[in-house]
C-alpha cells in the first residue's frame, strides 16, 4: 500500500502509531505488512520513491549496490573513510544530543555504524520516539536489523528534500554527514524541511564535512579525492552550513567545533 504521493512507510518495530505523540495525521495509512525481522513483506512489488540522480550516478557504490552493506557498515571501513574519527564524530553527535531523549527525535538518513542504535537507546532512556527516515529502502532494512525488536522507532522511506510529516513535530533533529552528498538545492531544501518539521526551541545537531586548516596536509591531497569520489562535498569547503538554510537561521551563528584538523564539523543550531 501506498500514500497518494507514491511513498511508503516501512514500519518500525514498535507499533509507533498508537503510542505516538505525533497527530495521528502525519503517519501515511502506507503501513506495510511485516515479517518477523520487521520488513517489509511486499518490498519487491511496492512503488519506492525515485531515488535522486545525485545518489544514483555518484553514491550508488555506497548505498544502493546490494553489496554495498556489506562492504561498508563494518567498523573498519567506516573509520577508514573518515580517517579514524568515526568514534569521536558519532560520539560528539550522540553527546549533543543527550543522554535521555524524551519526546520525538528525528534522523534525517541513516549512516552505518551503530548511531541509530545508540540514538535508539537514548530514546528508550528517555521515553522518547524516534523517526529515522532514509531514501533507500535497503538502508532502512539495514538499520532495523541492528535495533531490538521493542525499540521505540519507526523507519520511514522518504526523501530529506520533501518530509511527509508535520510541522513542528520533532523536539531534535540529527543529520550525520548527509550535506555533504547532496547538490546545493538538494541541500537548501532538507534543510528547509528540517526547520520546518523541529519545533520552535529544538535542537538541529549537524555533522559534516568542512574546510580542513591551512597546515592540514589534508586540505591539500584529498581535495582531489573529493572532487572526484564525493562531488558536491566541496560546496562545505567553500562555504559554512548556514548558506543553505532559511532565513533566520542563515543570518546567525551557531556553535561549531571542527576536528580532525578542521576536515569535519559539528554545528548545533536551535530552531
Ligand atoms: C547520511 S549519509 C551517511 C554517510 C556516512 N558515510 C555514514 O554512513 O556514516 C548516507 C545516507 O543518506 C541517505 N540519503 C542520501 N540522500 C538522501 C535523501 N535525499 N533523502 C533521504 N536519505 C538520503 C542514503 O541513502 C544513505 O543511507
Amino acid at each position: 500500500m501506498i500514500d497518494p504521493k507514491g511513498r511508503r512507510l516501512l514500519r518500525g518495530p514498535s507499533s509507533a502509531q498508537e503510542t505516538s505523540p505525533i497527530p495521528p495525521a502525519a503517519v501515511r495509512p502506507s503501513v506495510l505488512a511485516r515479517t518477523k525481522a520487521g520488513l517489509p513483506v511486499d518490498s519487491a512489488k511496492a512503488p519506492v520513491i525515485p531515488i535522486p540522480s545525485y545518489l544514483s550516478e555518484h553514491y550508488w557504490w555506497a548505498y544502493i549496490h546490494p553489496r554495498a552493506i556489506r562492504f561498508f557498515d563494518r567498523p573498519r571501513i567506516i573509520d577508514f573513510i573518515l580517517w579514524g574519527n568515526y568514534t569521536r564524530l558519532r560520539t560528539a553527535a550522540l553527546a549533543e544530543m543527550g543522554d535521555s531523549l524524551p519526546g520525538n527525535s528525528l534522523q534525517v538518513a541513516c549512516a552505518y555504524g551503530d548511531l541509530t542504535p545508540q540514538l535508539c537507546r537514548r530514546v528508550a532512556a528517555g521515553g522518547g520516539r524516534l523517526d529515522v527516515i532514509d531514501i533507500v529502502p535497503i538502508q532502512l532494512r539495514n538499520v532495523r536489523r541492528k535495533l531490538p525488536s521493542d525499540a521505540p522507532v519507526r523507519l520511514l522511506n522518504m526523501d530529506s528534500a520533501d518530509l511527509d510529516l508535520p510541522d513542528a513535530a520533532y523536539d531534535r533533529a540529527i543529520v550525520y554527514l548527509l550535506f555533504h552528498e547532496q547538490p546545493e538545492d538538494h541541500r537548501r531544501r532538507t534543510l528547509a524541511e528540517i526547520f520546518r518539521v523541529v519545533k520552535p526551541g529544538g535542537k538541529v545537531v549537524i555533522v559534516d564535512y568542512a574546510k580542513p586548516r591551512w597546515w592540514n596536509p589534508w586540505r591539500y591531497w584529498f581535495r582531489p579525492v573529493l572532487a572526484t569520489l564525493e562531488p558536491f562535498a566541496l560546496d562545505l569547503w567553500a562555504n559554512a552550513l548556514t548558506t543553505w538554510m532559511p532565513a533566520p537561521w542563515s543570518d546567525q551563528q551557531w556553535p561549531r567545533e571542527s576536528y580532525f584538523g578542521g576536515l569535519y564539523q559539528k554545528i548545533v543550531v536551535t530552531r
